[in-house]
């Protein structure tokens, strides 16, 4: 076996365990944007909202949860407006342009 084919070998060894251990690198990109949404939304925002079907504990008053948002048919423009400036309670935390579309795109999932 020649060294090249070996090299070869390894790289494609290589890439089958990164599907296995990474497989979100296999999603389609609404996927990948949704996952960045969730975990922004675990970071930063689960203070204060619950963020997931399954969340227990950690909401405060009158925010409220994110799978309720996703089923109120709000716009995205609606959401955006309330993701761009800090809201009341929320501290300041200016998220990205790329942060908030996943944000968006998180919580619009739930009303699929
Ligand atoms: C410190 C607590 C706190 C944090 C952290 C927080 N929020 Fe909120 N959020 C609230 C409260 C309280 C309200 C309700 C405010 C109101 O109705 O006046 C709210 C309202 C909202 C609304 C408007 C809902 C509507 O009625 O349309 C959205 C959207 C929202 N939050 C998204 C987020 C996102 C996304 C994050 C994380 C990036 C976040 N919030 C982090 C407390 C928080």
């Amino acid at each position: 076996m020649t060294r090249m084919k070996n090299i070869g070998h390894i790289l494609f060894g290589s890439l089958i365990i990164a599907g296995v251990l990474f497989p979100e690198l296999a999603l389609a990109q609404d996927d990948r944007q949704r996952l960045q949404g969730l975990d922004l939304a675990r970071d930063l925002c689960s203070g204060c909202h619950v963020v997931t079907e399954n969340q227990r504990g950690t909401a405060i008053d009158g925010a409220p949860s994110f799978p309720m948002l996703g089923r109120s048919g709000r716009s995205n423009d609606h959401l955006r407006v309330w993701l761009s400036e800090p809201h009341p309670v929320m501290p300041q935390m200016p998220l990205s342009e790329e942060q908030i579309a996943a944000v968006i795109a998180y919580i619009r999932s739930f009303a699929d």
